[in-house]
C-alpha cells in the first residue's frame, strides 16, 4: 500500500467520513455519533488516515467524565475502509490517538469493542469494571493514560443516548 498520513479531520471531510463509517460498520448509527459528538462541543479528536488520493480511516475520540469531571475520554467508532482492512490503519489510528489524549492529560480511555482486539493497544475489562457506567461486560474496556481515580461513575456525552 502506498504511504499513509494521519491528520484531524475537517468540516470537509465531514460526508467522506460518514460514507467510510456506513461502508465499515453496514449501519448508519455510528456516523451519525460522530455527527452528534462534533454538533454538540463533545469531540476531543477526529482523526483521518489517507494516502495521496483518498481517506481510508477513521478514528473519534470524546469527552467522558468522572464524578463530573470532564478529566477522561472515550474511543468509537474506529474504522478502516472494507477494501483496506487488516493492514494497520486501525492500528495505526488507534496508537496515534491515544498518544494524541495521553498528551492532552486525559486519565483513562473507555471504549466498547471488540474483546480480542483493544487488549493488544493495553484496554483491559478489569480496569473498566471499577467504573461505574452505562456499559458492562467483556466488551467494555478501559485504559490509564496518566494518574486519575482508581474509580467513579462515568458520564457520556448525549450523543450515546445513555
Ligand atoms: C476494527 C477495525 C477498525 C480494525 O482496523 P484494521 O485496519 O482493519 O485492523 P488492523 O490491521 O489494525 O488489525 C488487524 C487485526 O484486527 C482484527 N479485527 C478486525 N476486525 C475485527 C473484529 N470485528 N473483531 C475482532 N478482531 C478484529 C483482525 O482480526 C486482525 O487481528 P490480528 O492482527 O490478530 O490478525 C476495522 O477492521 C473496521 O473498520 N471494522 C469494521 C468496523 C468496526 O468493527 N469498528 C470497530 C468497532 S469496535
Amino acid at each position: 500500500m502506498s504511504q499513509l498520513w494521519i491528520r484531524p479531520a475537517t468540516p470537509d471531510d465531514a460526508e467522506t467520513i460518514t460514507a467510510l463509517t456506513d461502508a465499515a460498520f453496514g449501519t448508519p448509527e455510528e456516523a451519525q455519533i460522530i455527527t452528534q459528538l462534533a454538533k454538540d462541543g463533545d469531540s476531543l479528536a477526529s482523526l483521518v488516515a489517507h494516502n495521496d488520493r483518498d481517506i481510508l480511516g477513521h478514528i473519534q475520540f470524546f469527552k467522558v467524565w468522572v464524578d463530573g469531571e470532564d478529566i477522561a475520554c472515550g474511543l468509537g467508532p474506529v474504522s478502516a475502509h472494507p477494501e483496506v482492512q487488516g493492514r494497520g490503519i486501525g492500528a495505526g489510528l488507534i496508537r496515534f490517538g491515544l498518544t494524541l489524549m495521553e498528551g492532552a492529560g486525559r486519565t483513562h480511555c473507555f471504549l466498547l469493542g471488540h474483546k480480542e482486539y483493544y487488549p493488544r493497544f493495553g484496554f483491559s475489562a478489569e480496569l473498566a469494571a471499577q467504573f461505574e457506567s452505562p456499559w458492562s461486560g467483556p466488551h467494555f474496556m478501559a485504559k490509564q493514560l496518566n494518574a486519575g481515580p482508581e474509580s467513579g461513575k462515568l458520564a457520556y456525552p448525549a450523543a450515546f443516548g445513555a
